[in-house]
């Protein structure tokens, strides 16, 4: 079963930060869940090249523009492969395939008759690139994500009609399962109900971007032209520069990702131009919350960004990914707090996890001669039972991007086998031969119980995973959410390798 999913495509105004990041490591978790579920998907992410805003920072580096996209989607690709991102497709938006894609995709909405020329008069803000509902006779007006000045703008654009699809676009907006979360899908509904107007979709001040043929000194709207490489993805996947043949190909998307400041332009504007070309439309799209640093958006707008390259070598990028996932709700807005980080980490993998495995491969070493034992029992055991619940209730939060339920439930899986061991006291009862058995039973069912976490917690933490497996014996290559986590599959008197603490707990470094 195909599931294709997008990161937004991130501007190159500057280097990437962990705003950008986090949105990534969203994706890649669900991407990697899918697939560990034999889903084939198709993870979608790239650069967001155009527009007045690049082109004022090329401006004031003195380089030509795409000169400085190079530079910036350089950093982008270095990062996401530092930070194991295993998207499939990384678009460019200034790639000559994508260019073509937006020729294409504009003559069939023209040919809908949804373009005219109109006039375009309002305060712009130059960060969203977007202009801002703001009273015209305002004398001078800050945008409140980017807080900086907004400018006044007075000009000659292409429309887009997209009053004409009000009908469509308020039956979408209401359906039951198209935008996630529901505060958000209520923030969209009332735009919606509020009349849909329709937007400008070139420029005549911006030279950098795809030029609109038949219309001289017009460039595209940045915003017109970069939904579309969600769809040269797609092209640039299939080799296949065409909008004729996208269905099985990948398109729709299952889901676009997305933080919540531009949810407007993905549930409501994109779908619009869809149906105007006569394309299928996306068939979800979630609006996450930002990440703050004492409480105001991380941002490269507002410099107060948190250096992704530094945090990965200090903390390890299994440590970051963990955290970013575990600690913040998906929907809501989150403050990072380097302290939280590293209790956080310390105490769920370093001890929770960490321990129990370490401790248990230890005992099953020394009492069953270096050797997993073998478990005879009549009973289902109460970690078996333990197990199969929580795989329910990491099944059904995964599937709906709540990371922080799905881990939750991991964490209380071993924290239970912890304390079942604790009570168990194998350490007291193996002194006696008749409970050798016994304990047998329950080493082994420790050890399942580390597996099957191993393969729960892969999609965060990809390479912590497979570490917990190597030390347990089991084969990585090919493992998936379904038959391997069945019940007993550890193989009984496999040689355990010498047990190594998975991960050395952080330290705190106040530098930050
Ligand atoms: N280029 C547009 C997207 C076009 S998609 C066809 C854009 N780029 S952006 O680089 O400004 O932002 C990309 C994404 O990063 C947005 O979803 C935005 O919400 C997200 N984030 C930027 N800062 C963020 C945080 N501090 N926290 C979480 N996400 C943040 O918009």
């Amino acid at each position: 079963m195909k599931y294709t999913l997008t990161t937004p495509l991130y501007y190159v105004n500057d280097k990437p930060h962990i705003g950008s990041a986090y949105t990534t490591i969203a994706c890649d978790a669900q991407a990697r869940y899918k697939r560990l579920k034999g889903h084939k998907v198709i993870f979608i992410t790239g650069v967001d090249e155009h527009g007045q805003k690049i082109q004022r920072t090329a401006e004031q580096k003195k380089i030509e523009p795409i000169e400085h996209c190079n530079n910036i989607s350089q950093l982008y690709l270095k990062l996401w492969d530092k930070w194991d991102i295993s998207n499939d497709v990384f678009i460019r938006t200034s790639s000559q395939e994508h260019i073509n894609i937006v020729n294409d995709f504009f003559n069939r909405v023209f040919s809908s008759g949804d373009i005219y020329m109109g006039h375009q008069k309002g305060w712009y803000c130059v960060g969203c690139e977007e202009y801002k509902d703001i009273d015209e006779h305002a004398i001078e007006s800050t945008c409140p994500i980017h807080k900086q000045k907004l400018e006044w703008r007075d000009e000659e654009n292409l429309f887009f009609r997209l009053s004409k699809y009000q009908n469509e676009i308020e039956q979408l907006v209401n359906k039951e399962d198209f935008i996630y979360p529901i505060s958000r899908k209520n923030e969209i509904i009332n735009f919606v109900n509020s009349g849909l107007k329709d937007f400008s979709i070139s420029r005549v001040n911006v030279k950098w971007g795809i030029p609109v043929k038949g219309y001289k000194d017009h460039t595209f709207y940045v915003w017109f032209d970069a939904l579309l490489g969600y769809i040269s993805s797609i092209c640039k996947l299939n080799s296949n520069y065409s909008l004729d043949n996208l269905i099985d190909n990948g398109w729709p998307a299952d889901v676009h990702v997305i933080g919540k400041d531009i949810l407007r332009f993905h549930a409501v504007y994109w779908p619009a131009m869809l149906m105007s070309a006569n394309l299928e439309i996306p068939k979800k799209v979630i609006g996450h919350g930002f990440l703050t640093k004492d409480n105001l958006k991380m941002g490269k707008s507002l410099g107060n960004i948190i250096d992704p390259d530094k945090l990965v070598k200090d903390y390890g990028i299994d440590s970051v990914r963990w955290y970013l996932l575990k600690d913040f709700k998906f929907g809501s807005d989150g403050d990072f707090q380097f302290r939280r980080f590293v209790d956080i980490v310390n105490n769920d993998l370093a001890n929770t996890i960490g321990n129990l495995l370490n401790r248990t491969t230890s005992m099953s070493r020394k009492w069953f001669e270096g050797n997993i034992p073998e478990a005879i029992n009549s009973d289902t055991h109460i970690l078996q039972i333990k197990v199969v619940d929580t795989l329910k209730v990491y099944n059904s939060s995964f599937s709906i991007f709540d990371f922080s339920r799905a881990l939750d439930s991991v964490i209380e899986l071993a924290t239970f086998a912890n304390v079942y061991l604790n009570e168990q006291a194998p350490w007291k009862q193996i002194k006696l031969n008749s409970n050798k058995q016994l304990v047998a039973n329950d080493i082994y069912s420790i050890l399942e119980t580390c597996r099957i976490i191993a393969i729960m917690i892969n999609p965060v933490v990809p390479k912590l995973s497979i570490k917990i497996l190597n030390q347990l014996n089991f084969n990585s290559t090919d493992i998936n959410l379904t038959e391997c986590c069945y019940w007993g599959l550890l193989q009984s008197n496999a040689k355990l390798p010498t047990p190594e603490p998975i991960m050395n707990k952080l330290e705190f470094i106040d530098d930050n």
